[in-house]
């Protein structure tokens, strides 16, 4: 058949004209053309930015990470899929793109969701955005899936999008889809405004064959506290209950809590799946109270840990990484799971022990004021630390060059720590000092890598996470402000499991094929 036997409709010359200019376009990303800031074991792009963690999951003996990626520029914009794999959650690969832009339906990007293994398929489930152009504000959302039999290479469902519309008083905002399997039965949680309210809200779909999908209803909603859009929802089983994990935007800060610009957090509940009822406490806990962490996903290992990665950045920041040619990384991945009081403690996953490659120090010193422990850029520091009665601050000091300097202290006045970037922005939450036999002590760990800090307290149940910024090599002291200190401290140096930086990609040509081929089956199929 001739192509001029097709009518020569609006969609056709728009691929015509695709297909012409991708012709003359060379095919690249953008590189890194600065070191300093690369972290040595966290998940981040060869180049180019990086928000959100996706498509979490373990296929073939292979752990799979996803991000949103832009390898054209370090800037929020051609949102495509990057991805990583792991036989470990420790030493990553990078893969090539696995999602591009190359669809009707997602040509504005190939925005967030997740992955499951059906039927020996690894099944991706993500949202397609299309930015509208006729002077209406804002983009249509649908939900589509891209399938592979060898963890590598995706083909896009032929019949996407499988949730074309938002549901009932939906608004526009409709996306992150989160799949799992119970009983059976396919379900999916999505994040949404409820159009009446304008109140964020998650939303689930079940589905038997992960083709057709119904809607089930509104699983919990904002009643005016929690925001006007819910992002990235995850919804779990944890220690017999149930937690809705989201990134909900428009919550107000309120004293030490809520102090990002957007938050992560959880409500937990119960659920029950024959009348869609989550009856949940009406707190949002939230998950991290450092400067950087977002859009938290979870997966189930094989031996039936609940994992969680996130991106450890936020929104409309200052990234001093961007003039490098890259934006933004993953946090490490943690094993979660539910205090007896109900609140989700959160611990490096146990396989990062493989990260240790020397022993820094191991000794146990009585700190009054500041004590040099060592100079690092990666290193991962436990510390416990007995204090007397006395008003103190006792943590460590982190001096990163140019007279800037990190402070991670408990403030035995008012029983806070504190994280301080000197910027002005320090955060800060009560801990309850959590060793019940001897109520004068703390326990740290902290992760230390080229340009971000991530510390866990006590069992897991308070953790920050940070990025900084060192301009030499950090110098790490050990702090007790006012009184004598006893402090273990044993710390490690870790590992750089990045070497060399790539990049593949398909050319703009093959996505515009891809396109042209997605039109035409449409075609025929009718
Ligand atoms: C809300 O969504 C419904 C579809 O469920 C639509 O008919 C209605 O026009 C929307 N209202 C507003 C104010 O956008
Ligand atoms: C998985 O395979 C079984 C058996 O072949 C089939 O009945 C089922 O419909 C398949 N599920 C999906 C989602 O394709
Ligand atoms: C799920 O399966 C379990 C075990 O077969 C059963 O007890 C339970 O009632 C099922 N739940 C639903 C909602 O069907
Ligand atoms: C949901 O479950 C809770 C606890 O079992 C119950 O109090 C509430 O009435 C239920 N809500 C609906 C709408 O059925
Ligand atoms: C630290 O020192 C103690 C006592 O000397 C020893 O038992 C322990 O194995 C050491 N730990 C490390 C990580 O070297
Ligand atoms: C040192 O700090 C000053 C003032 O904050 C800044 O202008 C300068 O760029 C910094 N230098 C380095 C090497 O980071
Ligand atoms: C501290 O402990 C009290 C009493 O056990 C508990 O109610 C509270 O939630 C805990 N706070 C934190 C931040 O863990
Ligand atoms: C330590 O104490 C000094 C003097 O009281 C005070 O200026 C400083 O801010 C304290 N440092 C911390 C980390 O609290």
């Amino acid at each position: 058949m001739s192509l001029v036997t097709f009518k020569v409709n609006k969609p056709f010359s728009i691929i015509i004209l695709v297909i012409i200019f991708n012709l003359f376009e060379t095919v690249s990303c953008i590189s890194v053309t600065n070191e300093r800031y690369r972290l040595n074991y966290h998940i981040m792009s060869p180049a180019g930015w990086i928000n959100d963690p996706n498509g979490f999951s373990y296929y073939n003996g292979e752990y799979h990470v996803f991000y949103q990626y832009n390898p054209d520029d370090a800037t929020h914009a051609n949102m495509h899929w990057g991805h990583v794999t792991s036989e470990d959650l420790v030493h990553w690969k990078h893969l090539p793109i696995a999602l591009y832009q190359d669809q009707p339906y997602d040509v504005d990007g190939v925005y967030s969701g997740s992955g499951i293994v059906v039927n020996e398929s690894l099944v991706l489930m993500y949202t397609g955005n299309v930015n509208q152009i006729d002077g209406r504000d804002f983009s249509t959302q649908s939900q589509a899936l891209a399938i592979s039999s060898d963890g590598e290479s995706f083909i896009k469902y032929i019949n996407n999008p499988v949730i074309p519309f938002p549901p009932q008083n939906g608004g526009n905002d409709f996306r992150d889809p989160k799949i799992w399997k119970y009983n059976d039965t396919l379900y999916v949680v999505l994040g949404n405004q409820n159009n009446l309210t304008m109140q964020g809200r998650a939303v689930i779909y079940s589905s038997y064959d992960l083709f057709d999908w119904t809607y089930v209803g509104v699983l919990a909603e904002s009643t005016g506290s929690f925001g006007y859009m819910w992002e990235c929802p995850d919804f779990f089983e944890l220690n017999g209950f149930h937690i809705l994990l989201l990134s909900p935007q428009g919550i107000e800060a309120n004293g030490d809590d809520y102090q990002n610009i957007y938050q992560t957090g959880y409500f937990v509940g119960s659920y029950n799946y024959r009348t869609n009822n989550f009856s949940h406490s009406n707190t949002f806990i939230e998950l991290d109270h450092g400067h950087d962490f977002y859009a938290a996903q979870t997966m189930e290992t094989p031996d039936g840990r609940r994992i969680m990665i996130a991106w450890m950045d936020m929104w409309e920041r200052d990234y001093p990484e961007q003039e490098d040619g890259w934006v933004g990384a993953l946090t490490i991945p943690r094993e979660l799971t539910l205090s007896s009081s109900g609140r989700i403690l959160q611990n490096p996953v146990q396989e990062l022990i493989a990260l240790r490659t020397s022993t820094l120090l191991n000794t146990t010193l009585n700190v009054e004021g500041i004590s040099k422990l060592f100079d690092v850029h990666s290193a991962e520091i436990l510390i416990k630390a007995t204090f007397n009665d006395a008003i103190t601050q006792v943590g460590i000091r982190i001096e990163l060059g140019n007279n800037s300097c990190v402070l991670a202290y408990l403030d035995t006045s008012n029983n806070k720590f504190v994280l301080d970037r000197g910027d002005n922005d320090p955060r800060r939450t009560l801990i309850n000092v959590t060793n019940a036999n001897n109520p004068e002590a703390l326990e740290m760990r902290v992760f230390l890598d080229k340009s971000s800090i991530e510390i866990f307290l006590g069992d897991g149940e308070i953790t920050f996470s940070s990025r900084i910024y060192p301009s030499s090599t950090p110098a790490v002291y050990a702090l007790s402000n006012g009184t004598v200190t006893q402090m273990e401290v044993v710390a490690y140096e870790l590992e750089n499991i990045w070497s060399g930086s790539w990049c593949i990609r398909q050319s703009s040509f093959v996505q515009a094929f891809y396109f042209a081929a997605y039109l035409m089956a449409k075609l025929y199929i009718q």
